[in-house]
Parts: structure tokens; sequence; C-alpha cells
């Protein structure tokens, strides 16, 4: 492997852009320009009603059309995505879209539907629609799904009140759902949401769920348990059919969390192990675009006897006449998660990705994608040990840089920040909680060879010059627009004005 060899930085895309000192679109302003200009009045002038007058004009920033593109080009050159570079931030799967998907959304046919459009003049729609539901639910094991939740977490959500629906049908509403430690957390976030407490399951030696520990904590006021995997560490949940089996024998459901669906397309289906409710990421394991908060598409499907709770409205297919149409009239549905169908744009998306690369296909993604992660969890070993060393990683892996943390005081955080400053974007840290010092890496099928090798050799250089130079590690990263962010800081004193 060659690797770049050098103290300073090297090949950063992301990169301070304009003239120094541009800041926002407010900076710019000046008292009357304007970005349009329109012809005289040639009509009679109309007062808007008092009434309906705002009392002062808007604040909107006045600047012409040429500060505004320079404006967003700037924004959009210090950007950095799956269309920049590798992308290797663990629990994000942030795989390259292929473009493809882009021009299937774009087509004038689906951009420029309403949803209010009578239903004969949307068939091509809710048939592209019925046919995503059917494929989600062939490839997860299911009955039926709803389309509409816009992100994962939102599906939780929806599968959350399923299971809440179903045990106050039958007069059983219990009060809890267990959750294993190592989950993301929108899911102890979603079980509350729901009405529920989180009951934690510890994880074991193994980085698993530890089952004693589950069998001793389920009893009949736990409504059902949240599992994901692979799990958060990466790592394929060996006792499965141990773990549905105690739920269920205590009367509760097993949700999946399919958020990393991407390590088991067309190998084995949540249905199949005997899970009751299952969410898709399509922003992830589909390829649709995410990131800075959406849009994305949670669909959530169930097995059959689930099936009348779903929210509404469901595509059906009339099989007399083959045409499609909406059925609202469901009594026992949890209700609407969403406007209409959800974000439609992105479920086209997923379609496409879904349809291009067929049985086949969706079987090799999953291959090249724990293919790709075993492979750098092994270029990385020497400086960046596995957490849970005794079995392969699935899609993605959790590292840890504790030994490196003890060797020279520089921390996951002083690594992740450096090899920005080498030209990648790093992967994720300090999560999942249970790990010290936590590295997770999720490469994607996408990458080549060449990407992982790249990244690998910058992840080593960082760990080299830890030993010789930490104070480099700890000022990084130097080449960005902004340095070390207050990471916590937007969430603990929300301003949403100026
Ligand atoms: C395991 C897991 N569950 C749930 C979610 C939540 O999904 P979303 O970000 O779409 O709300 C994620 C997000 O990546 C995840 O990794």
């Amino acid at each position: 492997m060659s690797e770049p060899e050098t103290r300073n930085h090297v090949g950063a895309p992301v990169r301070r852009q304009g003239p120094p000192g541009a800041g926002t679109l407010r900076d710019l302003s000046r008292p009357g320009r304007r970005a349009s200009s329109l012809p005289a009045l040639d009509v009679p002038e109309r007062e808007i009603p008092p009434e309906h007058a705002r009392r002062r004009p808007p604040a909107l920033p006045e600047v012409a059309e040429r500060d505004l593109a320079r404006h967003y080009t700037r924004l959009a050159q210090m950007n950095y995505g799956v269309d920049t570079g590798f992308y290797p931030l663990g629990s994000c799967t942030m795989k390259y879209n292929p473009k493809v998907s882009e021009a299937a959304a774009a087509l004038p046919g689906f951009s420029r539907l309403h949803p209010l459009q009578p239903e004969a003049t949307v068939q091509g729609m809710l048939e592209l629609l019925w046919r995503l539901e059917r494929a989600l639910c062939e490839i997860t094991g299911m009955a039926r799904a709803t389309l509409q939740p816009p992100a994962g977490a939102c599906g939780e959500l929806t599968g959350l009140l399923i299971m809440r629906r179903h045990h106050t049908e039958r007069g059983d509403p219990r009060r809890r759902v267990a959750i294993p430690d190592s989950a993301h957390g929108t899911n102890p976030a979603s079980v509350r949401l729901a009405g529920y407490e989180a009951l934690h399951v510890p994880s074991d030696a193994r980085g698993l769920v530890d089952v004693s520990a589950l069998e001793k904590l389920v009893d009949e006021e736990v409504a059902g348990l949240m599992l994901t995997n692979p799990n958060t560490l990466g790592l394929f949940e060996e006792d499965i059919e141990r773990i549905t089996r105690i739920v269920h024998d205590a009367g509760g459901l097993v949700y999946y969390d399919g958020a990393n669906l991407n390590a088991i397309l067309g190998r084995c289906r949540p249905g199949d192990m005997g899970f009751d409710i299952v969410h898709i990421n399509t922003h992830k394991t589909f390829a649709t675009p995410h990131g800075g908060g959406g849009p994305g598409a949670g669909p959530v499907a169930v097995t059959e006897s689930l099936e009348p709770y779903l929210p509404v409205p469901l595509v059906v297919r009339d099989e007399a006449s083959g045409t499609f149409r909406l059925e609202y009239d469901r009594p026992r549905s949890i209700g609407r998660m969403h406007g209409f169908h959800g974000n439609v744009g992105v479920l086209i998306r997923a379609y496409a990705y879904v349809f291009l690369h067929g049985r086949d296909g969706l079987r090799a993604v999953s291959e090249r994608a724990v293919l790709n992660a075993n492979y750098l969890a092994r270029l990385l070993e020497p400086a960046f040990p596995l957490a849970f060393p005794d079995r392969p990683p699935m899609h993605e892996f959790v590292a840890t840089a504790a030994p490196l943390k003890q060797r020279t005081g520089v921390r996951a955080m002083d690594v992740a920040k450096r090899v920005i400053d080498l030209g990648f974007h790093p992967s994720t840290v300090y999560f999942p909680l249970i790990v010290e010092e936590a590295l997770m890496v999720e490469p994607t099928e996408t990458e080549t060879k060449e990407s992982l090798d790249a990244f690998a050799a910058a992840m080593l250089q960082a760990a080299r010059e830890a030993e010789t130079d930490p104070d480099l590690l700890h000022e990084a990263p130097v080449t960005t627009p902004v340095r070390r962010l207050d990471e916590a800081r937007a969430a603990r004193h929300l301003e949403l004005r100026w």
C-alpha cells in the first residue's frame, strides 16, 4: 500500500472559498438592491386590504442575483458529500447515490404531479408506490408496508404506535419496551414519544445482546423489544431466534430496526427470523440522498396480523381491473404519520435503485458492503484495533483509539479532525457509547479498493503522527472554513431566529 507521506496538509476537499469574511446573505444586503427587475405596472394598482397587509416590510436581505449566485456557489464548494469523496460515517451508510435514480425522480410525469389529483390521472405513480411496497415486503419477509414515514426515526414511532394499538386492542396496554444498550439514540427517543418507558438490555462480552439478562428483564409489562441487526457494533446478533422467542413467549412483539439492512440484503429476512415490525431507511440502504436532516423515507413493514393498524392511505390494486386506488377506510389504523404518501421523490429514487439492482444485484450489494468493511478493518487494525475482535464485522465496524490515547494522549476526535486535513471525511466517533474512544467506520459497497487503501493510509499516518507530533492532531483541522466547533452548543442553546 502506498501511503501519502506528508506531515502537512494534503488534498483536503473542504476548503475556504471566496473572500475571507464573506458570511451570510444578510452581510451582503444593501438597501434597494434586488435580484430581479419588473417592467412598469400596466394594470390598475390595487391596494391590499389593511387587514391583510403586513405592518412592516419583510426583513429579507436585499441582494443582486450576482450576489446570490456567488453566495450559494461558494457554500456549495465548501460542502462535502458523497459526490465529493469517501464518506465513511458509521451508522449512516453514506453510499454514492447513482444518478439514474435522480433522473427517474426528475421525470416530469412524476415531478409535476399533485397529490390531490384524481386517482385516475395518477395511476403510474400509484403503481410505483404499490410495486415498491411489494418489493420492500419481499426483501424484509413481511406482509404489508406503509411508505409514509419520512425518516427512520418516524418509522420507529410508527412501528411503536402499531405495537401500542395491538396491545391496547387486547386490553393489555403494557408499559415498557426493551432496547439493547448499543441501540441508536432514536430508539429510546421513539419509545418515549410512543408513551412507553425504555428498558435497557445490556450487551455481553461478545458485543451482542446478553440473552440471560434479557430473559430476566422481560415480563408481562414489556410491550416488545427493538433490536438493531447487525447491531451498532456492526455485529450480527447470533441469538435472534432465542431473543424473539423470549419476547413472544411473554406476549410482546419484536421490532427490527432495519436501518442496517445494507448488511443482509438478499441473504436473510427479518420476517423469517420471527420479527413482527421492521423499518427500513431507504435513504441509507437504497441510496437516496440524505444528510442535514432530510428528506428521507422510513417505510415500515409488518406481519399480516398487524396490517390493519398501518397508517392510511394504503395503495391497493383492484385485481379485476388492474387499476390502483387509495384505501382510507381502515377503522383500526393508527391514522396518518405524514401528508399523502410521505416523501415521494425519495421513494421514486428507492424504487429505481431496487428494480435496477434486482434480486442478484441487491445480494451483491450486501456482499460487497461486508467485504469492504472487513478489508478496511484489517488495514486499520495495527493502529486501531476492533472493539470486539472475536467476530468478523458485517457492513461496518467499531474500532477503538483507546490504546493510542493511552500511549500519546491523542483521542479519537483528534484523529477524526486530522483526517479532514488529510483529505477525507472522518468516521463516526464516540458512538456506540459502550465503546471507549470509538471509531465507527462504514465504507459501504460503493467504494473501490483504492479509496479504502487511501483512507487507511491517512488514518495510519495520523496514528504515526500521534506518536511523534501529537499537537499536530490536537490542533487539527487547519484546512477547513471553521476549526473545531462546539458540537453540543446548537442542541443546548437552540436559536432558530436572529
Ligand atoms: C440503527 C439506526 N436506527 C435508526 C436510525 C434513524 O434513522 P433516521 O436518521 O432516518 O431517523 C439510524 C440512522 O442512521 C440508525 O443508524
